[in-house]
């Protein structure tokens, strides 16, 4: 459907945990609060809100953490998700250091292009940023990757003082390899707001100086609002993702889903739409509903039976979300508003949000 600016949404977002197996400097640093597991969306959950969104004509969805593949049975997700009518691809975001070992599992529940977080070619500084030692396994697992032949584009976000010298490595690696490097402008959400990124206009400019032959290349390569290069000779594209410097606005195609099911329209705004209370009912923590699905009596001494009760919700349930879907997409705001801290409303952690 359309939001109230015309915009045609049509991709969502959905973070499946906030938990992560790393720490990285600016997205989740030491200390942030996990969320009890059982405020966490069921699959069966995630798959209603999916089927509700689908309805409404969301066509591709990415599934975000945290680090999903922390997620006891991630993989099957996707092959509940790709089930869906009307939904045409479903994606993933990941650090990239447990792809390796789910890779078999998610390529057969039908993943075939991946997202994967990598700021730096360079071991000791990689440990840096995200407090593990975990490089050598994300190269295995990007390598791994491409051979299987999944589509694989690598996320960088340019940090000045930290790893702003590293863009000609990353570079390189899409030179010698069949995957694109994207450069994302950290937007000041959580902790990305006490560290200073690079302008991808003055990042595109010292890569012309570098490669002059750098031309624009405006074949679809995703979902989003990437910018594409190539340069002669390389395997691989280069993109850039300017929120803060070139910002899509007008562009936007999306909304995101947190853990918890709440519904965040735009990422510079706290606003949100909860979908827990309209798939929980009354139980937010979810105690109905493993009931309903058990078919236990529920309520008072055996007057309405779990099966009768999951059958007179359901329909009830699935108008509410499509409502409360609709009402989400429809009062997305017209533009984020990073380039003036003191209007962002969002408190939250990105860990929290999905990216
Ligand atoms: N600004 C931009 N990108 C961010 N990410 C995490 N925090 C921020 C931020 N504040 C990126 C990660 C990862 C993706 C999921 O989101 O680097 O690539
Ligand atoms: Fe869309 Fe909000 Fe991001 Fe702008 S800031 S591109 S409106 S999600």
């Amino acid at each position: 459907m359309k939001d109230q600016y015309g915009r045609i949404i049509d991709y969502m977002r959905i973070s499946i945990t906030d938990k992560c197996n790393l720490r990285c400097r600016y997205c989740m640093p030491e200390g942030v609060e996990i969320i009890p597991m059982s405020h966490l969306l069921t699959f069966e959950e995630i798959v209603k809100v999916c089927t509700a969104a689908a309805e409404l004509g969301v066509r591709k969805l990415k599934v975000t953490g945290g680090e999903p593949l922390v997620r006891r049975g991630a993989p099957a997700l996707f092959g509940m998700l790709r089930e869906i009518h009307g939904i045409e691809d479903v994606t993933l975001t990941t650090n990239g250091v447990l792809l390796k070992k789910y890779l078999p599992a998610l390529m057969d529940n039908g993943l075939r292009s991946v997202n994967i977080s990598l700021d730096t070619m360079d071991r000791t500084l990689y440990e840096k940023i995200t407090g593990q030692d975990a490089f050598l396994q994300v190269m295995e697992s990007i390598e791994t990757a491409v051979d299987a032949g999944l589509q694989v584009k690598i996320n960088t976000v340019l940090l000045e003082g930290v790893n702003d010298n590293g863009w000609e490595q990353m570079l390189l690696y899409a030179g010698e390899h069949s995957v694109d490097v994207r450069f994302i402008e950290i937007m000041p959400i959580g902790a990305g707001s006490t560290f200073t990124g690079v302008s991808n206009q003055t990042l595109l400019a010292r890569i012309r100086e570098r490669y002059p032959d750098l031309t624009e290349d405006l074949s679809v390569h995703g979902n989003g609002p990437a910018s594409y290069y190539s340069i002669p000779g390389f395997a691989g594209g280069v993109g850039f993702i300017s929120a803060m410097h070139g910002k899509f606005c007008d562009h936007c195609n999306r909304i995101r889903m947190s853990a918890q099911g709440e519904i965040k329209p735009c990422l510079c705004y706290g606003t949100s739409v909860d979908l827990r209370q309209a798939l929980r009912g009354s139980d937010p923590d979810g105690e109905e509903n493993r009931m309903i699905r058990e078919n236990k009596t529920i309520g008072n001494a055996g007057r309405l039976t779990g099966k009768s009760l999951s059958i007179e919700n359901n329909s009830d349930r699935k108008n509410e979300l499509k409502s409360l879907l609709a009402r989400a997409i429809w009062d997305k705001p017209q533009a984020h508003c990073f380039e003036r801290r003191d209007a962002i409303t969002e408190d939250k952690k990105m860990v929290s949000i999905g990216g």
